[in-house]
């Protein structure tokens, strides 16, 4: 296989967001390894709550259809998710539920998951650092048939532990998200070739 494509993004919209600061960290990480990244922001693809009367009226919003062929057009999925009220937030189910979603009968269900690499890690102010989502995305991505890397990080205690350039204080965690990054690189590599 030649050049791994990666695609990263937050489970947040937020402008400040802790987790597209961490997920910037770990594509940093799958760059070094070789890997293209794409970074995207989900803010920049607005999508109405799933609704089965308006996919059967007009099908994917845009900004779904726009995301779902980012993910068909890279073979691995780098993902910072945060935690509201102990699991997944509204805008990342939101944004799965929206893609996992079949266009015409000659598409393979779930294209968009089904042999695609993916990592996880997370970041909350709270003591837990939103690990009890990391789970729960997980389990998602696992049933829509991505391979799923094992290795995962959490960084707890958020609003404190970035510097004013976006690196982790804490430079063992610095280098542990960058690690994630470049071992889906060589997931990626090794599951796809
Ligand atoms: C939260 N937050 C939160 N944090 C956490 O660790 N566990 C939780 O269950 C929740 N629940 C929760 C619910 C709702 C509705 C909100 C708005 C927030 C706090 C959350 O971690 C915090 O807002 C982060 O800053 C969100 O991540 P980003 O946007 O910084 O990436």
């Amino acid at each position: 296989m030649g050049i791994v494509k990666i695609l990263a993004f937050a489970g947040s919209t937020r402008t400040d967001s802790y987790n597209k600061k961490l997920v910037k960290i770990a594509a940093e990480g799958a760059r070094a390894a070789g890997a293209e990244v794409t970074l995207i922001d989900l803010r920049d693809f607005p999508m109405p709550l799933y609704d089965g009367d308006l996919e059967a009226e007009s099908g994917l919003p845009g900004p779904a259809r726009r995301l779902k062929q980012l993910m068909i057009d890279h073979h691995g999925l780098l993902i910072a998710t945060p935690e509201y009220n102990s699991s997944i937030t509204g805008v990342l189910k939101n944004a799965i539920d929206w893609v996992s979603r079949e266009e015409g009968d000659d598409e393979p269900p779930l294209i968009c998951f089904r042999g695609k690499t993916a990592a996880l890690v997370s970041a909350s102010p709270g003591g837990f650092g939103a690990s009890r989502s990391l789970a729960h995305v997980r389990a998602i991505l696992d049933h829509l048939g991505a391979y799923m890397m094992p290795e995962q990080v959490s960084i707890a205690r958020a609003h404190e532990a970035f510097d004013a350039a976006g690196v982790l204080k804490d430079a063992g965690k610095q280098k542990s998200v960058m690690a994630i990054g470049s071992k889906l690189a060589a997931f990626t590599q090794k599951m796809t070739s």
